[in-house]
């Protein structure tokens, strides 16, 4: 499928102050680099059918076949008492909302920054700092079929439709994507990681996996009231962990 997310297409399906300037590209980079530095307002947002150096985390590259999944960038200006990492677990909740809305599923949290529907990853967040100024990025795999998704991943990937058999309309759910970021960017705004930590909390998919992070065995605990992830590391030890790569036993 080779829709696209032109303004005009988008427009009827964007009704809060995320969208609003809406930099749109049918092919480009990667979105990010159209809103890093670019000193607009926060709720800007950079949009494209396809990247040709998409970034993921840890240096990887995101990659999805043109017009087949949600490539957006939004732009924001968190408040200083705020601690930023927790802003990729604030726009997993704002994505896994998405999912849940659009296929009457119950999605996850992968900490620190996946969502997960049936044991894939179907979408991955991206937060990128310069000052004060935080770009989120998220991909989230739509439309692709089976063999458009890439294989070498360390979590498996999956798309809305190959979970579900079902096409979705892109700009019909970026339209939700952008509502429900802003709704939960402002919740976070305003009163921190505590007014979300119930539905963090109750999406953890990690909590009481057996897990290696960075390379080394533990069980997952959960993710804690400040956004770090708890985990048992042998022993009765636990450590608190800030980032990571968390890989989970089947
Ligand atoms: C990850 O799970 O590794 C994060 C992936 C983030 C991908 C998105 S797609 C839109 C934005 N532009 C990029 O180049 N990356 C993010």
């Amino acid at each position: 499928m080779t829709d696209s997310l032109a303004p005009h297409v988008v427009a009827p399906y964007v009704r809060g102050r995320f969208g609003a300037p809406y930099l749109y590209e049918p092919e480009c980079e990667s979105t990010q680099l159209l809103l890093l530095g670019s000193g607009l307002p926060e709720g800007a947002v950079a949009v494209t059918d396809h990247q040709t150096g998409g970034r993921g985390r840890l240096g990887r590259r995101w990659e999805a076949p043109a017009g087949s999944s949600l490539l957006v960038s939004v732009l924001l200006h968190p408040p200083p008492e705020r601690r930023l990492p927790e802003l990729s677990l604030v726009a997993a909740l704002a994505a896994s909302d998405t999912v849940e809305a659009a296929t009457g599923l119950s999605a996850q949290i992968k900490w620190p920054n996946d969502v997960m529907l049936n044991r894939r990853k179907v979408a991955g967040i991206l937060s990128e700092l310069s000052d004060r100024t935080v770009v989120v990025g998220i991909g989230m795999n739509v439309n692709q079929t089976r063999d458009e998704l890439p294989a070498d991943t360390p979590t498996e990937a999956g798309s809305l439709r190959t979970l579900t058999g079902v096409t979705y309309d892109r700009a019909v759910l970026l339209g939700s994507l952008l509502d429900k970021l802003e709704q939960r960017y402002e919740s976070w705004r305003d009163g921190g990681l505590a007014d979300l930590y119930g539905e963090i909390g109750a999406r953890d998919f990690l909590r009481g996996r057996r897990i290696t992070i960075d390379g080394e065995a533990a069980t997952a605990l959960q993710v804690l009231r400040d956004g770090r992830l708890e985990i048992d590391i042998g022993s009765h030890e636990t450590r608190v962990i800030e980032s990571g790569e968390v890989l989970f036993a089947r």
